[in-house]
């Protein structure tokens, strides 16, 4: 993180998260248009906020790289957020417990820390980057457990024991601590969703 060349590889694998984070919202509003999934209007329309503030993140993040002397497409990247999509593209319950519920809700406990590195580094414009993510990003997972209450308690079961069988069927590996448990309460995913599946098996 000391060097350019590891804060621009920092930059450049969230700028690819993000990037993937907007196909991963409209693919949502798309692939689970049919009235057949009687959702409301709102539910779209909260993805569609979603997918803005997520093209809000990646131009920040592409600005910010140009600003460093290189450019998103410079660096390999992985393909495993279009894999969480492809293995839950089947279940609209199944995409809000991995995507919202754990690849997003592990963004709020990461970033945190990139906070406090970037000041010790002294790179304050990408620290403002990443506080504007931050924030967004519980308003994200905010969404998703709002939606995935809802598709439980609308069959009648139990929102956290659906949440962990569907991650338990279409997620590899434990959940790793430390949990930023208070961020994660503010957007309604409480420790008695996730703490189950820690590696921590507290
Ligand atoms: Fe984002
Ligand atoms: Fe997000």
């Amino acid at each position: 993180m000391r060097s350019e060349k590891g804060r621009f590889a920092l930059l450049h694998a969230i700028a690819h998260i993000e990037l993937n984070a907007i196909d991963l919202a409209l693919d949502v509003v798309a692939r689970f248009c049919d009235p057949k999934h009687q959702m409301p209007r709102s539910f779209y329309d909260g993805w569609m906020r979603v997918a803005l503030e997520e093209a809000k993140h990646f131009s920040l993040l592409r600005e910010r790289l140009a600003q460093i002397g290189g450019a998103y497409g410079d660096l390999d990247a992985h393909d495993g957020l279009w894999e969480a999509a492809q293995e839950t593209g089947h279940s609209l319950d199944a995409r809000l417990a991995v995507v919202p519920l754990i690849l997003e809700a592990r963004g709020l406990d990461i970033t945190p820390s990139l906070l406090r590195q970037m000041d010790e580094v002294g790179d304050h414009d990408s620290r403002r980057i990443f506080e504007i993510i931050y924030r967004d990003e519980e308003g994200h997972v905010a969404v998703g457990a709002k939606w995935f209450r809802f598709l439980c308690l609308r069959r009648g079961i139990s929102p956290s024991h659906e949440f962990q069988r569907l991650v338990r069927l279409h997620f590899r590996g434990p959940l790793k601590p430390p949990f930023n448990d208070l961020a994660r309460a503010r957007a309604g995913l409480t420790p008695g969703f996730y703490r189950a599946l820690s590696s921590a098996g507290t």
